[in-house]
């Protein structure tokens, strides 16, 4: 409906373009917002306000003259004149109504197809393998995951890329502790890779034999030496099974097969030190190589350097990532390139993608972007840390959340069985996790908190996921499938317009998630929604209503909303359930 409006628009403009009214070499950006005071009508527009000053003319005059040069259409039931020269637009009824037929017809709930499909990389999880995943892991992989199911939902194809350190230093000192443990030991040992690190951390500190062997060994793997392979294939192995496990349970779409580990790229990292050099981009500066770009200074104006090459000949994170870059490009064949990392290596990202380009490693046209996200914080307000002050590893969180969830389902006493309980549990305790996490802005801290997480009430996956079954017993109780159901939507409360209006915004909330890669923008909408239905439930029997078309009106208004949370939700990689 946005879309439609923002086109009459931008034909009223093109029409006093061509009268001469508006200057011809005019592109302006048409934004229409959604007045919450619906007073205001459903849409406004300060176009003419925008527009008045390179018109040279006054803002209300233009606003009329945009007004009478819209074309003819059954979009809009009035529109006029608000303040300096705000547009207001009241939507047709009939409109709604058709809308909303369409989207409770449609498999896809009314959400257009992007206009132009494209091949997306999205590089998201990306964890180091020398620990196991912990609660820093957590956004990368949540957001981009529910991004990667809009993007496809949209029609984009994408190409997930799990760019996983298997190849730091780390892993010598990690070797040379493998080396010591005989066969069956190590692998016990070797089940918690948390304390296994630690071990191997503290035998690096303490002994200086060891720590020499830690620097042979990774000598020795780099150069591609058959037992250092083998041991670190071990290591390598059960880390990522552990990864693995964890998107298993977070419903993480990722899987081994998009793994695409830093060391894949061991073997063209000297071509793109090599192709540097023949560009003249190199630089020698107290033994490493180095690439210069004057687009980063530091606080003396000086440029920066993006290091490339070490002064023993080792490579770094920026190199393999300027090598990653072309393979995403040239073999993956993407259009588009999506990073989501932490924001704190946002100069990195960009450092990178302006060399990758500067370097031709990337077209000129190919977009890359970093999508940086904030910190997860504990309640003291510092970075999230378990009850011993260690870094809390994930899979011992989502424990967590499971049986806080199921204690909260005992306590409820719910009608549920002991086993639909636990399988419950597992639901609500791994989606309320996910949830807290998505419905944030992406790019602020958030605080960790397991009572907010897991309420009943506000903006969290237990209250949608409740608000879900509510609407699904409805259905039940009927004894009739919320789809095929016949009948005319009818508006003639208020509380039945203004939840017509919710479910109408899908199509454009969807795309803004894709768009902006802002998963939260779904969550406050979905949590606007369950309020809409919510208001109406309570206003609107459906039921025991007395007509029997204004009954499978609302019938149809809860299948419709029913159907948008359930969608809304699969976005965000969580699942709904039927009752709870
Ligand atoms: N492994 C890195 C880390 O844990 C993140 C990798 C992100 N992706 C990339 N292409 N650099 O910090």
């Amino acid at each position: 409906m946005k879309e439609q409006l923002e086109q009459l628009l931008a034909a009223a403009v093109a029409t006093l373009k061509e009268q001469g009214t508006l200057p011809a070499d005019l592109s302006p950006r048409i934004q229409l917002d959604r007045p919450r005071d619906k007073s205001h009508g459903d849409f406004a527009t300060n176009l003419a306000l925008m527009l008045a000053k390179p018109a040279g003319m006054n803002p209300r005059a233009l606003a009329e003259a945009l007004l009478a040069a819209l074309p003819e259409n059954d979009l809009i039931a009035d529109a006029n004149l608000a303040g300096p020269g705000f547009i207001n637009f009241v939507v047709s009824q009939d409109q709604l109504i058709q809308q909303l037929q369409q989207a409770y017809q449609d498999p896809r709930v009314g959400v257009q197809p992007a206009a132009q499909a494209k091949r997306i990389v999205i590089d998201y999880s990306s964890p180091n393998l020398a620990k196991e995943m912990h609660v820093g892991h957590l956004r990368s992989a949540i957001i981009g995951d529910a991004v990667a199911r809009t993007e496809e939902f949209l029609g984009h194809t994408v190409v997930r890329q799990n760019h996983v350190g298997d190849w730091g230093t780390q892993f010598g000192m990690l070797l040379a502790h493998m080396e010591e443990l005989e066969g069956a030991e190590l692998a016990m040992e070797l089940s918690n890779l948390e304390t296994f690190y630690k071990a191997a951390k503290q035998r690096f500190d303490e002994s200086p034999e060891f720590a020499d062997r830690a620097r042979e060994l990774v000598v020795a793997l780099q150069s591609g030496d058959e037992k250092c392979r083998g041991l670190w294939q071990q290591f390598i192995d059960v880390s990522l099974s552990h990864c693995q496990e964890v998107y298993d349970r977070l419903g993480v779409q990722l899987t081994r097969a998009d793994v695409m580990a830093e060391s894949a790229y061991n073997d063209d990292l000297a071509n793109v030190v090599e192709d540097l050099r023949e560009q003249g981009l190199l630089v020698e500066d107290q033994g490493a190589q180095c690439v210069f770009l004057e687009e980063f200074k530091n606080k003396e104006g000086e440029s920066l350097p993006v290091i490339v090459q070490k002064s023993g000949g080792g490579y770094l994170y920026a190199t393999t990532d300027l090598a990653a870059v072309r393979y995403r490009q040239n073999v993956l064949k993407g259009d588009h390139l999506m990073y989501f990392v932490d924001q704190r290596q946002g100069l990195h990202f960009q450092q990178i993608f302006t060399l990758a380009k500067k370097a031709g490693f990337a077209r000129e046209d190919l977009e890359m972007d970093h999508y940086g996200f904030g910190t997860v914080m504990g309640k003291d307000g510092r970075p999230y840390k378990s009850r011993d002050g260690g870094v809390t590893k994930l899979a011992d969180l989502l424990d967590q959340a499971e049986a806080r969830a199921l204690a909260l389902l005992q306590e409820k006493n719910s009608e549920l069985s002991t086993a639909e309980q636990a399988q419950v549990a597992k639901v609500v305790g791994i989606s309320s996790v996910k949830y807290a996490d998505l419905s944030k802005n992406r790019t602020s801290d958030y605080i960790f908190d397991w009572d907010t997480m897991l309420s009943f009430e506000g903006n969290t996956a237990p209250y949608l996921l409740y608000a879900y079954t509510r609407v699904m017993s409805v259905f039940a109780k009927a004894g009739v499938e919320p789809t095929g159901l016949s009948g005319e939507f009818m508006l003639q409360d208020e509380r039945e317009q203004a939840l017509a209006n919710t479910l109408v915004r899908f199509n454009e909330v969807v795309h803004s998630v894709a768009n902006k890669a802002m998963p939260h923008f779904l969550c406050g909408y979905l949590f606007d929604l369950a309020g809409a239905f919510s208001s109406f439930y309570e206003a609107c029997p459906i039921l025991q209503a007395e007509d029997p078309a204004v009954k499978q009106s609302r019938l149809k208004l809860a299948a419709l909303t029913a159907k948008t949370l359930e969608q809304g939700l699969e976005l965000l990689g969580i699942e709904t359930l039927d009752r709870m």
